[in-house]
C-alpha cells in the first residue's frame, strides 16, 4: 500500500523527511509509518484542489455524472472491506464487528450521497416574488475547495461523512486524517485513484494537527473547513477560519445525558446504557456518559449495570471481545487521569476504574461505572472519551431535565420510559442536536447529526450534510425590455 501523500491525482513524497509512526494500541507496537505532511505539502494539495475546482470538470459535471463516481467508490470500499476492517482494527483497536459496521456505513454513506447528487440536477427552486415584473430562482452550487480535518474514533467513516457529501455537491477537497489513525484514509485515496476520479478532486495528506492541520485551516485557498474533534481544536480552527471568513462546520463531542424513568424495563435500560458508553471503548462523540435514573429504579439498575459491565470481554479487537484497547497511550492516560480526578473530587467507583489485570501490554481500561459525584465535578461535566459512565439518581422530571441540560455541551441525549407522552415532552426540552427515545446511539445516514451549544456548528448527514457543501445563488430576471421607470420615465 502507498504511504505517501495523494495530491493532484498522484502519490508524492512529502517535502519534509518526517514520518508518523503507526501504533497498534493492542500491543503498543509501531507496525508502520506514513508521511508527515508540512505546510508546503498542504499548499500543494490545496492548489491541486483549487485547480480542480476552478478549471476542472468536477464542479461543472451534472450530479448524475458525479453519482457514478460516488457509487464506484462505494463499490470499491465494499470489495476491499476485509482489508480495510483489518487495518482499522490494527490502527484504532476497535473490536472487529464494530469495524465491519463502520465500513458498511461508509459504503452506505457514499451510495446515499450518490442519490442526493442526482437530486441536485433538478434542485432549482422558483421563488414567489411580490412583484411580477421580476422572476427569480434559487440555484444550488458547490461551495468550492473544502478542507476536512477528522478524528481517530471512526477513521474511514468520518472520512466518508465529509468526502461523500462534498464530492456529491461538486466541491473538491483536501482531507487530513488523524495522525493517530492515518491508514484507511490512504486506502480511500487508493480507491479514488483506481476509479479515476479527476485529478485534484480528493487529496489526502497525512500529518500532525499542529503542522498539516494548522496549515490547512489557515490556507487562503480553502473556502470551507469541516472538522470533527475536540472543543479546543475546534475553537482554534474557528479562529483560523475567521481571518478570511471561511465557511465552517464543527462537530465537537459532548457529555450526553441518558434519562431513565422508573417505569422502564430494567434489562432494556441496562442494554442501551452499556451500548451508549462501552461501544468503541466509549470513544464516541455522542456517548451517553451521564446516566440519570429515577430514585426507585436507581439501586436495582446500578446493581444490574455493574453485574453486566464486569462481564464484558476485553482484549485485542481481532479476538472475540466486546471491548478493545483505547486508541493511543495519550487517550489511555487521559481516561485514567479523569477517573483519578473523579475519585479525588468525591466520586465512588462502582466497578472498573483501572487497567484490567493480567494484560501487560495494550491501552486497556476496564468498563467503569462511577457514582456519588458532585454536579459541578469534572467527571460529571467534562468529556472523558473512554468506557466511563457516571450514574446519578433524580426524583422528578423537572430535576432530570435540569441536570441533563446543565452542560456546556449539547450533542446528544436519551430518554427512556414506557410513557410515550412523557418521552415526547422530555425530548422537546432537552438542549441537544440528537435525542434518542428508548435507545442510545443508533445513527442513520438519512438523519441530521450535530450539536447545540459547544458541541458544534452545523449538521452533517442527510440532506443537511449536503447543504454544508453548497452555496445558494439567487438568479433574478426583469421580465421586460422597457426602462424600469426610476430614472427614465416612460
Ligand atoms: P483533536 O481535536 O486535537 O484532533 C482532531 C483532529 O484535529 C486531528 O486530525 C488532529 O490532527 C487535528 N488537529 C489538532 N490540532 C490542530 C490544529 N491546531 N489545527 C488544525 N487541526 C488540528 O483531538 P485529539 O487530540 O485526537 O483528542 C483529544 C480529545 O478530543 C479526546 O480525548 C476527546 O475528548 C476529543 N475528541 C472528540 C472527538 C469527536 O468525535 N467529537 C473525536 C476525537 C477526539
Ligand atoms: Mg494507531
Amino acid at each position: 500500500m502507498n504511504k505517501q501523500l495523494y495530491i493532484g491525482g498522484k502519490w508524492v513524497k512529502s517535502t519534509s523527511s518526517k514520518t508518523i509512526p503507526v501504533v497498534n494500541p493492542a500491543t503498543e507496537e509501531v507496525f508502520d509509518s506514513v508521511a508527515a505532511a508540512n505546510a508546503e505539502d498542504v499548499d500543494a494539495a490545496v492548489k491541486a484542489a483549487r485547480e480542480a475546482f476552478d478549471n476542472g470538470p468536477w464542479s461543472m459535471m451534472s450530479g448524475a455524472q458525479r453519482a457514478v463516481f460516488l457509487r464506484q467508490i462505494a463499490a470499491q470500499i465494499e470489495l476491499r472491506k476485509d482489508e480495510i476492517v483489518r487495518l482499522e482494527v490494527l490502527d484504532n483497536g476497535k473490536p472487529q464487528p464494530e469495524a465491519e459496521w463502520d465500513i458498511d456505513d461508509a459504503v452506505g454513506t457514499f451510495n446515499f450521497y450518490a442519490d442526493l447528487a442526482e437530486g441536485l440536477d433538478d434542485a432549482d427552486e422558483t421563488i414567489e416574488l411580490s412583484d411580477d415584473s421580476f422572476s427569480s430562482i434559487a440555484v444550488k452550487e458547490p461551495l468550492g475547495v473544502a478542507g476536512a480535518i477528522i478524528p481517530w474514533n471512526f477513521p474511514l467513516l468520518m472520512a466518508a461523512w465529509k468526502v461523500a457529501p462534498a464530492l456529491a455537491a461538486g466541491c473538491t477537497m483536501v482531507l487530513k486524517p488523524s495522525e493517530v489513525t492515518p491508514l484507511t484514509a490512504l486506502v480511500l485515496a487508493d480507491i479514488v485513484d483506481a476509479v479515476k476520479l479527476p485529478a485534484g478532486v480528493l487529496n489526502v495528506v497525512t500529518g500532525f494537527g499542529a503542522d498539516a492541520g494548522r496549515a490547512l485551516s489557515e490556507h487562503l485557498g480553502v473556502d470551507k473547513l469541516a472538522f470533527t474533534g475536540s472543543v479546543p481544536t475546534g475553537s482554534t480552527i474557528m479562529r483560523a477560519a475567521a481571518r478570511d471568513v471561511k465557511n465552517i462546520s464543527l462537530e465537537l463531542g459532548g457529555k450526553s445525558p441518558f434519562i431513565v424513568f422508573a417505569d422502564s424495563d430494567i434489562e432494556a435500560a441496562v442494554e442501551w446504557i452499556m451500548f451508549g458508553i462501552f461501544w468503541n471503548q466509549g470513544q464516541v462523540c455522542s456517548a451517553t456518559s451521564r446516566v440519570l435514573v429515577e430514585d426507585s429504579l436507581y439501586g436495582p439498575l446500578l446493581e444490574r449495570l455493574v453485574e453486566e459491565a464486569n462481564k464484558i470481554t476485553i482484549g485485542p479487537g481481532n479476538e472475540a471481545v466486546l471491548l478493545g484497547p483505547l486508541v493511543s497511550e495519550a487517550q489511555y492516560q487521559k481516561v485514567l487521569a479523569a477517573i483519578a480526578q473523579g475519585v479525588k473530587e468525591g466520586a465512588k467507583i462502582a466497578c472498573g476504574g483501572q487497567r484490567p489485570t493480567g494484560m501487560p501490554r495494550g491501552y486497556y481500561v476496564q468498563p467503569t461505572v462511577l457514582i456519588d459525584m458532585a454536579e459541578e465535578s469534572d467527571v460529571w461535566q467534562e468529556e472523558i472519551f473512554g468506557p466511563v459512565v457516571c450514574v446519578k439518581p433524580f426524583s422528578t422530571e423537572a430535576e432530570a431535565i435540569r441536570l441533563a441540560n446543565d452542560s456546556r455541551f449539547g450533542l446528544a441525549a436519551a430518554v427512556m420510559s414506557k410513557d410515550d407522552s412523557r418521552c415526547d415532552r422530555v425530548a422537546r426540552k432537552l438542549r441537544a442536536g440528537i435525542v434518542w427515545i428508548n435507545c442510545s446511539q443508533p445513527t442513520f445516514t438519512e438523519a441530521p447529526w450535530g450539536g447545540y451549544k459547544q458541541s458544534g456548528i452545523g449538521r452533517e448527514l442527510g440532506k443537511w450534510g449536503l447543504n454544508n457543501y453548497l452555496e445558494t445563488k439567487q438568479v433574478t430576471k426583469y421580465n421586460s425590455d422597457k426602462p424600469w421607470g426610476w430614472y427614465l420615465k416612460s
